[in-house]
């Protein structure tokens, strides 16, 4: 009881209110269901534990540079955050000509409002609030495109992955440090949905299900899943999805407990399990410069993808 305890505080310290400041005119614009991009953007995912970062080819979702990843500075304060954002950046871009209107998408762990996080679980308070857009801007040297990290993986499934071409309520719950969403009506993203958070047993769901939190709590896979299905009921109840997809780390391990899972819809695993969280920022950024360049057609636009072997 008295880890319930301290678990409840933990969350009410981390998790805080959206900014009533912030103007919604001011939000990214989100990719149209239809929208079919090309040319190149420069992906990145901010996890609890790494930051990940490739250029990649947004007609395909090929990567075009290798994968690079460091460890998210501890602690995960915003300045030195945008510190290993530049430093991945400026690796994936060696010995490869990528003009500097390529943008930069990055997916964050936290709500996305007029280019700053309005919560932050699983990363430092300081980024409330922080002119995240404007100053990861400044540290590349490029456009920067901030995204809900979910979001980001959800984009990648919808426009490339096991989302792609389905209607009705789609549903991508990641499952790693925390539980991001993603949540999809007729192929539109609604964003910043984090039902990761809604409550569970008079709890934060994610401080009692998430990956992380099964392997501190020490459950098997077994008792995770009972949990797990309760909190799946609850979602289906309130959003009633025509179809779930699984990402995330603990996705990798659906062999173990893919047969354990009881839901009313169909339920897949991600087809980009690695990848999602950077091909997703990267096209939501693809997206955000062409809407900029039809709003602005004086805009520079995007070159086509280099012939650079994936993995290269
Ligand atoms: C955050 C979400 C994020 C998820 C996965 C949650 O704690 O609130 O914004 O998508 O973790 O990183």
């Amino acid at each position: 009881m008295a880890d319930a305890g301290a678990e409840r505080k933990r969350t009410r310290r981390r998790v805080v209110a959206l900014d009533p400041n912030a103007d919604p005119g001011a939000d990214p614009a989100m990719p149209d269901p239809d929208q079919r991009l090309s040319g190149l953007a420069i992906g990145i995912d901010v996890g609890g534990t790494g930051v990940k970062a490739a250029l990649v080819d947004l007609a395909t979702a090929k990567l075009v540079s290798p994968r690079v990843r460091e460890k998210t500075p501890q602690p995960s304060t915003p300045e030195a955050v945008a510190v290993t954002i530049a430093s991945v950046v400026r690796r994936t871009l060696e010995g490869i000509e990528v003009p500097e209107v390529v943008p930069v998408g990055c997916g964050l762990p936290g709500i996305v409002k007029a280019g700053r996080l309005a919560s932050a679980a699983n990363i430092d308070p300081g980024w409330v609030g922080w002119p995240a857009t404007e100053n990861i801007g400044a540290a590349v040297g490029r456009p920067v495109h901030i995204v809900n990290d979910a979001d980001a993986a959800g984009l990648a499934e919808l426009a490339f992955g096991a989302a792609r071409g389905r209607d009705g309520t789609v549903l991508l719950l990641t499952l790693g440090t925390g539980i991001g969403s993603a949540l999809f009506v007729d192929g539109r993203l609604v964003p910043n949905t984090e039902f990761g958070h809604l409550e569970f047993h008079g709890q934060d769901a994610e401080t009692l299900i998430s990956g992380a939190a099964r392997e501190r709590r020490g459950l098997g896979w077994k008792a995770w899943a009972k949990q797990f299905n309760l909190y799946l009921a609850r979602v289906e109840l309130y959003f009633s999805p025509d179809l779930i997809i699984f990402g995330g780390g603990v996705s990798k391990e659906w062999a173990k407990w893919g047969k354990l899972i009881k839901t009313r819809c169909e339920v897949v695993t991600a087809t980009f399990l690695n990848t999602s969280g950077i091909i997703g920022a990267a096209y939501a950024a693809g997206a955000q410069a062409r809407t900029e360049a039809q709003v602005r057609p004086e805009a520079p636009v995007r070159p086509e993808a280099p012939a650079i072997d994936q993995g290269a």
